[in-house]
């Protein structure tokens, strides 16, 4: 018997990535195996299980590589190891192949613009000459207006402040004493940036992506995709050195341990204009699209289902869509809809605009809400005004409306979750967790707090270990071992309590029973993968944002009045407080709610 003629003719299936929910891990805070104090890969393997319950489609960890945590783990000292604080390579792998065993993909960080100044390549650097080969791998330069070999170069090379706060150069001293070149830092002192220029630099990264391709990660996040190659000259720049438009600060960095005198002497940082584009000397240089299109073909040496996904902090969405053309990466997260706030006018042009700008390169969106770098989004929008973007949350700062933030943190989440494409969820945000908005000084670990001197609180307070058993030390951290663990590495508000997994499994009206639920919906009508468009109910002057995908109606109601439920639909899933068992008879979405609706 002949088997049947094969049918190619119909369109291939969407790759896993087009559509996936990934789920951000912070290793450090996600839950800890061993009783330390400190998130790790074992504590990791633990909550697969609970993972795969909520119905996510892939995990993307941030740094868990060998480093000395200057900034959290963004500062590798070697890319093929990891640290001890997290586990070993072993535990990496074992914790890889049972992910895999429950269908869900890993994505790990890969952090290429600069490396720690404890990685082999800048202590070579060190001790190395001027001009020498292990100086050419990082950005060394004379003194500005520096006579050669006079020693009197005590003006950095240019003008560049750092991302975090304080100049973007610091003076080395030659291994002979005398003071000698500089060297750059977009972001920490202890972050040296990687000159790009150098072959031996792109060959390794490219031998990194192996690395971690060959023990079968399905894909990377690309840290400051936008960084990395400079403008040729270095020349000076007068914009302000921020990630996103938000406060600039420009002042000499202060030590861990320093007094921190956070807000108090500080003249009003006032607004920045966004940096992004036109390109600063050091953000979305052209050169960096031909790492991607090198990158593209080394992943397309392991198959059609690895990926990348770029965090690139630029603007418009058009130059944002350049990192995902067919060449280069497959994503790249979409920062403008959460930079939009809870505003349905606002996050309906970002809607516009992302969908589009995706479309015209034929990649997928993405959804973004929160990560490890922003105030969470159940905080930021319980602000007074909830299209703020603030840089981190002390005491003396606005405190939000907790209830509030909740409220609308629930419903933005089903308008992203709705979305064609794919979308990002920070842990704990399915727990509704707050920001923590009062973590004394003394507390704080990011860098940018330090180098800001104060000014920027920085970003502890989404970084905070999560909560999976109320009644437990430590709100069950550290699981089986919370009972004589070791204090979390970052102080948990009492906030945290109610919000513990085990207070909402089961739950219905909990935001884990929301988001499970979401999360189902979600695929099982295929959302990430539908056919967007704004529904006649659209009305985001009136604060109402209402569009179709497919044949599901989305409702969110971000204005002062509730918003009828259209003739001929009834609610699937309401963002509200409520239990399902009241969602049939609903005919008003109440303000800062959204509803799935389903035909009759
Ligand atoms: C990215 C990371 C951030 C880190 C920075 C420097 O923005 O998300 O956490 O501090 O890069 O690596």
């Amino acid at each position: 018997m002949s088997n049947p003629p094969v049918d190619s003719s119909g369109p291939s299936p969407a790759p896993w990535w087009s559509d996936a929910v990934v789920y951000q891990i912070y290793p450090r805070s996600f839950a800890d195996g061993n009783g330390d104090g400190m998130g790790d890969l074992r504590g990791v393997v633990e909550r697969l299980p609970y993972l795969a319950e909520l119905g996510v489609d892939a995990i993307w960890l941030s740094p868990f590589y060998k480093s000395p945590q200057a900034d959290a783990g963004y500062d590798v000292a070697d890319y093929r190891q990891v640290d001890p604080l997290f586990g070993t390579l072993e535990d990496f792998d074992a914790m890889l192949a049972d992910a895999h065993q429950r269908g869900l993909k890993v994505i790990v960080d890969l952090v290429p613009n600069h490396t720690s100044d404890e990685h082999i390549w800048f202590q070579e650097a060190l001790a190395s000459p001027p001009g020498s080969r292990e100086r050419d791998r990082y950005m060394f330069r004379p003194g500005k207006d520096e006579v050669p070999g006079s020693g009197d170069g005590n003006r950095p090379p240019n003008n560049w402040k750092s991302i975090f706060g304080g100049p973007a150069w610091t003076r080395i001293t030659e291994a002979d004493g005398s003071p000698g070149e500089w060297y750059l830092h977009l972001f920490d002192t202890k972050q040296p940036d990687l000159n790009w220029e150098n072959p031996e630099v792109q060959e390794e990264m490219r031998s990194v992506l192996r690395f971690w391709l060959d023990r079968g990660v399905d894909g990377f996040r690309v840290d400051v995709a936008h960084g990395m190659v400079k403008e040729a000259g270095l020349p000076d720049w007068e914009g302000a050195a921020a990630m996103v438009e938000g406060t600039e600060v420009h002042r000499e960095p202060m030590q861990p341990g320093d007094a921190p005198g956070a807000h108090t002497d500080l003249e009003e940082p006032h607004r920045a204009v966004s940096p992004t584009y036109p390109p600063s000397p050091f953000f979305d240089q052209e050169g960096v699209h031909d790492i991607y299109r090198d990158w593209h073909r080394v992943l397309e040496g392991y198959g059609s289902d690895r990926m990348m996904v770029a965090e690139a902090w630029v603007e418009p969405a058009e130059r944002l869509a350049r990192y995902v053309r067919q060449d280069e990466m497959q994503q790249a997260f979409n920062f403008d809809f959460l930079l939009a706030g809870w505003d349905a006018e606002r996050m309906s042009e970002s809607i516009d605009a992302s969908l589009a700008a995706a479309a015209s390169v034929g990649a997928p969106c993405t959804w973004v809400l929160s990560n490890h770098d922003t105030v969470r989004h159940s905080t930021r929008f319980g602000l007074k005004d909830p299209t703020t973007f603030p840089k981190g949350i002390a005491a003396t700062d606005e405190q939000p409306d907790a209830a509030l933030g909740l409220a609308r943190a629930r419903a933005a989440t089903l308008i992203s979750l709705a979305l064609p494409g794919s979308a990002y969820v920070y842990q704990g945000e399915e727990l509704g967790l707050p920001e923590h908005t009062t973590l004394p000084a003394e507390a704080r670990q990011d860098p940018t707090f330090f180098r800001t001197r104060g000014a920027e609180t920085g970003r502890d307070g989404c970084r905070v270990p999560l909560p999976w058993a109320a009644d437990q030390p430590g709100y069950g951290f550290a699981g089986s071992h919370s009972l004589t663990a070791a204090p979390p590495w970052l102080p948990q508000p009492e906030s945290f309590g109610p919000h513990a997994a085990d207070q909402q499994d089961g739950v219905s009206g909990s935001t884990l029973e929301l988001y499970r639920a979401a999360l189902a919906f979600r695929a099982g009508r295929r959302l990430g993968l539908g056919t967007f468009a704004w529904a006649d109910s659209h009305a985001p002057e009136s604060g109402v944002l209402a569009f179709h995908n497919g044949d599901v109606l989305v409702l969110a109601n971000t204005g002062f009045a509730s918003a009828p439920v259209p003739e001929g639909y009834s609610v699937a899933l309401s963002s509200g407080l409520e239990p399902a068992a009241d969602w049939s008879g609903m005919r008003e979405v109440p303000v800062d709610c959204t509803v799935y609706l389903a035909k009759n």
